[in-house]
């Protein structure tokens, strides 16, 4: 990439060019998509509309923190409720493949609703080169369809404008610290979201499990790295499984879910090693998410998989 500066400058010129009317983008509260508007923000202003669709896949409190960096960045947005929705066009769907086509598919109907309210042309995305990478191309065997590419319907209305095209992670964090987007050191989150973290049925219920766990999966390794007992890893999360396995309440038996902890290092998100975190962290982990959600949860297993020959998310 050009210097950060230069990069700025061009692609504000650049998006200028390509949008002479009203665009919309899609903001997840990522470092790609709130980089993406704050570039589109300064090259045509109120012409921009960010849209957060709140998909009810998103983890705990990410609405109210989005809303909170829309505001901060006087970018004029809009938060869409479609959780009902997305719950609903994902009812029975558990292949990985048909659940991140699914979600794509509904992302699209939503915005292209919200574009036809605000008279928009254009859609705005964080794409970067990892994401059409991985999406399979006529050389590349489809590795996972990455929802900004993948669900993208070849007929929908609207040209695509995607300033980070070329960048990769380090590089669209680098543009994030000096645009002073506040999400630039978050780690990355996948589009579809907490569906891709749950390995059974797409539930409200199921959903309210995984987002627990990576809450605490989340709490509990930035507390050990801010203490200075571990490096924070470049992404850290919690998946759960569809399996279930016998445990002991007391003197009861419980037959309940298991959930993996995957915490990873990596440069760009294409390879990745597991992240060697302290066993006593772990089992601080376990106990955890064992404690608050004893009802649900009585096994915590540790992902140590490298990427490849796994990926980074389980679906
Ligand atoms: P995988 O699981 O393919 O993930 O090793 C590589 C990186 O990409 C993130 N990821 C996504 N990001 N849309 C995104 O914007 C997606 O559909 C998607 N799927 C995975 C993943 O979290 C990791 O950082």
């Amino acid at each position: 990439m050009q210097g950060t500066d230069d990069f700025i400058k061009d692609a504000v010129e650049s998006i200028k060019v390509k949008i002479p009317g009203k665009a919309i983008i899609a903001c997840s509260g990522g470092v790609d998509s709130m980089v993406s508007a704050a570039l589109a923000s300064k090259a045509i202003g109120d012409r921009l509309l960010a849209v957060y669709v709140d998909t009810g896949l998103m983890r705990k409190g990410e609405t109210e923190e989005v809303r909170g960096m829309l505001k901060e960045m006087g970018i004029s947005f809009k938060i869409v409720d479609a959780a009902e929705e997305f719950f609903a066009s994902l009812k029975g769907v558990t292949d990985p493949e048909k659940k991140r086509k699914t979600i794509g598919a509904m992302f699209i109907r939503v915005f292209e609703r919200e574009a036809e309210g605000f008279g928009a042309e254009y859609l705005v995305q964080g794409t970067i080169a990892p994401d059409w990478i991985e999406s399979g191309d006529d050389v590349r065997h489809t590795i996972k369809s990455h929802h900004n590419v993948g669900g993208l319907p070849k007929e929908m209305g609207m040209t695509v404008v995607e300033p980070l095209w070329d960048l990769y992670k380090e590089e669209v964090r680098e543009v994030a610290r000096a645009l002073g987007v506040r999400s630039s050191e978050r780690q990355p989150f996948p589009g579809p979201a907490l569906s891709v973290r749950c390995l059974d049925e797409v539930t409200p219920e199921n959903i309210a499990v995984v987002r627990e766990a990576c809450f605490i999966v989340e709490d509990e390794i930035k507390k050990a790295a801010a203490g200075g007992r571990m490096d924070l890893p470049w992404q850290y999360f919690a998946v759960l499984l569809p399996t279930r396995s016998v445990g002991v309440h007391g003197d009861r038996r419980a037959y309940g879910r298991t959930i993996a902890v995957r915490a990873i290092c990596s440069k760009d998100g294409m390879t990745a090693t597991c992240a060697k975190i302290p066993m006593d962290v772990l089992e601080e982990i376990s106990a955890r998410i064992t404690g608050t959600m004893k009802d649900q949860v009585n096994r915590v297993v540790y992902d140590i998989t490298s990427k490849p020959p796994a990926t980074i998310e389980w679906e």
